[in-house]
């Protein structure tokens, strides 16, 4: 990065701060991971260049014969990667994806079904401060109280009140596998479209560790850098019924020019997601997940929906007496990152909360394995029971710096 270095020191030297603080910490934020430097190079190409509104073949600008090749593989490779019938590469996110996907079917004032954001769904399934929540009637479907997993009859017999346009699986903060079989059951019984947001989970399902949305979903919407380890971003898969409404409101409707070198970043990820090291390395995300999950338990901490199935693991703090934010804060103090979340039937404000949520796909990416997930969760345990003691808290800070010192780079 010499050009850089000369040009903009200050941008160089944060960057390089950033760089050592993912060193440095412990990454156990459930929706992050490290790309490969493949991924890093396509980004950082002159693909950024060119501006490509429109589709391949079908551009509103010369000199796109390059930039159509490129998005043309990332379609094939994605479409083979989950059995879909359509793709569309060119969503900068996935709150845009989701967009693009109302925006094509729902009109202002219709009504979606979806799952609650303190129940573990996402602000775009219909919160009241997106868009999605100012512009559609929405109704919210949560876990069950005992298990705390999705209460399917009461999303059936929400559908029958509500009659949804759509209705919408997917989430942030749930552990469990989510029965898409059902769902389309539910849709069909009220004659509902479906919706997947597989955003979390799009790792484990390109390798085949969660069932695949894809034969039971009209659209299947997802981010690019999860689980699936990719460059930031997103896309949409839908049947090739309603392909051209999906890439109509994605372009022109709620975007511009696609962003070329970020269309090349995700290509080389579906290649990288088609591959038997990934599958390998999605089957050692959950290990590690179950293995962290078991050791939490060990030490008394309560898991909602008492374990997982997936990539991530609720705590809920209530009876350890500290808030999310306290332990997030707490955690960042001795180099483990973490974010607080909501817990079903959450009882305190998005701001404070009474969980944490914990994921182990970055973690995974590093080279750690199940016993090294005895070493976190004690790590998070001690912390958790030191709150107040300075000088424990710089022991703890000192140990996860000379844990995470025997793991890759990012
Ligand atoms: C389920 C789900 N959908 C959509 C999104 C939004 O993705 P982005 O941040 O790329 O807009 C997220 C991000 O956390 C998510 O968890």
């Amino acid at each position: 990065m010499e050009h850089l270095q000369n040009f903009d020191s200050e941008i160089f030297e944060l960057i390089g701060e950033e760089k050592a603080r993912q060193k440095r910490n412990l990454e156990l934020i459930a929706s992050e991971n490290f790309v490969s430097p493949a991924i890093l190079e396509a980004t950082g190409s002159c693909l950024t260049n060119k501006y490509a509104e429109g589709y391949p073949g079908r551009r509103y600008y010369g000199g796109c014969e390059v930039v159509d090749k490129v998005e043309r593989l990332a379609i094939k490779r994605l479409k083979e990667l989950y059995g879909a019938e359509h793709a569309n590469v060119q969503p900068h996110s996935g709150s845009q994806a989701n967009q693009a996907v109302y925006f094509a079917k729902i009109p202002v004032g219709g009504a979606m079904l979806a799952m609650d954001l303190s129940h573990g769904g996402h602000l775009t399934h219909g919160s009241p401060v997106n868009l999605s929540g100012t512009y559609y009637k929405v109704g919210h479907y949560g876990v069950t109280k005992h298990k705390e997993v999705i209460d399917y009859d009461l999303v059936e017999k929400m559908a029958q009140d509500l009659r949804p346009r759509m209705i919408i699986a997917g989430a942030s903060a749930y552990p469990r596998i989510i029965n898409f079989k059902r769902f389309r059951e539910i849709a069909d019984s009220v004659g509902a479209l479906f919706m997947v947001d597989m955003a979390h989970i799009a790792g484990l399902v390109a390798a085949g560790l969660h069932p695949n949305p894809v034969p039971y979903a009209d659209f299947v919407t997802s981010t690019t850098h999860k689980t699936l380890r990719g460059i930031r971003g997103g896309f949409v898969l839908c049947t090739e019924e309603h392909a051209k409404a999906v890439d109509k409101a994605l372009f022109p409707g709620i975007q511009g020019g696609p962003l070329m070198h970020i269309i090349a970043a995700k290509a080389v990820g579906f290649k990288e997601a088609a591959t038997e090291e990934f599958n390998k390395y999605q089957q050692r995300i959950i290990d590690n997940a179950q293995a962290l999950a078991k050791a939490l338990q060990g030490y008394g901490l309560r898991l909602v929906s008492d374990g997982t199935d997936t990539h991530l693991i609720l705590v809920d703090l209530n009876n350890v007496k500290i808030t999310g934010k306290e332990a997030e804060e707490l955690l960042d103090r001795i180099g483990i990152t973490v974010n607080k979340n909501t817990i079903p039937f959450e009882t305190k404000s998005p701001f404070v909360t009474s969980g944490i949520r914990i994921g182990t796909p970055a973690v995974t990416t590093r080279g750690m394995g199940p016993d090294d997930m005895q070493e976190i969760a004690r790590f998070i345990f001690e912390a958790l029971s030191h709150k107040d003691d300075e000088s424990y808290l710089d022991k703890l800070n000192e140990e996860t710096r000379e844990f995470s010192e025997q793991f890759d780079e990012i």
